[in-house]
């Protein structure tokens, strides 16, 4: 029997390479994805095979994750309970489908993650390994063994695996769309965040950052007048804008699984481009449009969230997304410092602004009985009703 695992390297995963050879007496193949996480990847090869790993793949997805997942999340403002960018629940999707082609490489319908039965994860694990291989079968040894982190670290020592010395006290998700922190204090909602849960954005630059992002159709292409890919743009900025000490996010989330849970983010490329992006579709939206697209953007992030990537609808939502983001080019001026950002200008062709029409000073005003005729009629509904009840 063949088992093909998704490995992250870290001690669950770790654990689980032995825990399912010596459980089922399968031959376990390691599959790492890089989805952009700082890792050393030479390293988790080594630690796989040291824990019993027959055979260890390492799947380059950085690129595809950027442009087929990043980039979605800024068309469609994916901000879960409108804060969270999503950079866990977008790489799950992916990761499985990289595991599942190897499941099918290897002509084997067992896959297995490191996921836990209280989380979000093995939602989206699941389902999408569902939908790329028909009849898998899918061990989440963490749902079966039930062993603490003290546990794993007795089961790992005993049988001589090498864990992650530098193992955090903290649960780790890390990817190029942001960084996701929980366990150990953070679990109290009610205490402060800790300054060691955080790493992207330690404040290493004391400067004010001035920024121009360029969009087109939704889709950031510069930085400061230079052409980036989308790899490239969002490590500059995360690097630049963490570095500055914005992008932390905290909040009490609602999980699938029905309880709430304390969570910590760390995604500074992430908020800065979905507020540019927000500020630009602002600017040349209509106002009915916009808040179209307020409700497509929610409902697409509570999708994503849910680990419901593959519902019809998502591409439904980002069908009505791209079109109306064939009008949301332009550039937007960022200023950061001090764990702060704003946006300080904006400029796009197909804006409707007209400085002729807005300012007070010039150009175009209603003459006093056009603005007294509109008044009356817009506001006949709420007068006349008040009448009929209060008299
Ligand atoms: N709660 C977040 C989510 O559902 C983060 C999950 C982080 N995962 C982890 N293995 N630490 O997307
Ligand atoms: C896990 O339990 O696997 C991580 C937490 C989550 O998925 O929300």
């Amino acid at each position: 029997m063949k088992i093909v695992l998704a490995y992250s390297g870290g001690l669950d995963t770790t654990v689980a390479i032995k825990w399912l050879s010596e459980t089922f007496h399968a031959e376990v193949i390691s599959v790492s994805v890089d989805v952009g996480q700082k890792d050393d990847f030479k390293k988790i090869e080594e630690r796989a095979y040291k824990a019993g790993s027959a055979k260890h793949y390492l799947v380059d997805a950085k690129r595809e994750f950027a442009e087929n997942f990043a980039l979605k999340d800024i068309k469609m403002n994916g901000l879960y309970e409108e804060v969270y960018p999503l950079a866990t629940a977008l790489a799950r999707p992916l990761i499985a489908e990289k595991v599942a082609e190897v499941a099918k490489k290897e002509g084997t319908e067992y896959v297995a993650h490191g996921s836990t039965s209280k989380g979000n994860d093995q939602v989206r694990f699941d389902l999408a390994l569902k939908t790329a291989l028909d009849n898998v079968k899918i061990i989440a040894p963490a749902r079966i063994w039930k062993m603490t982190r003290e546990d794993e670290i007795a089961y790992a020592r005993e049988r001589g695996i090498p864990i992650k010395t530098e193992s955090s006290k903290y649960s780790i998700d890390e990817n190029l769309w942001g960084r996701s922190i929980e366990g150990d204090i953070i679990s109290d909602p009610a205490s402060e965040v800790p300054e060691d849960a955080f790493e992207w954005t330690a404040v290493r630059k004391q400067d004010k950052l001035k920024l121009s992002v360029e969009f087109e159709k939704g889709v950031p292409v510069r930085v400061n007048g230079e052409k980036l890919d989308p790899v490239k743009l969002i490590s500059l900025l995360n690097e630049e804008v963490g570095s500055r000490g914005f992008g932390r996010v905290e909040h009490l989330e609602n999980r699938v699984v029905g309880f709430k849970s304390r969570e910590v983010y760390e995604a500074p490329a992430a908020l800065a481009l979905i507020a540019a992006h927000k500020d630009l579709e602002k600017t040349v939206l209509t106002p009915l449009e916009l808040r179209f697209k307020r409700h497509l953007d929610s409902l697409w992030s509570d999708l994503v969230y849910q680990g419901l990537w593959y519902e019809p609808l998502r591409n439904t939502l980002e069908l009505a997304g791209d079109e109306i983001n064939k009008w949301v080019s332009g550039e937007v001026k960022l200023e950061v410092d001090l764990k702060s950002l704003r946006v300080v200008g904006r400029t796009s062709p197909y804006s409707p602004y007209s400085e002729k029409i807005s300012s007070y000073n010039k150009g175009w005003y209603p003459s006093d009985e056009e603005a007294r005729g509109f008044i009356e009629i817009w506001g006949m509904h709420s007068l006349l009703t008040r009448k009929a009840r209060y008299g």
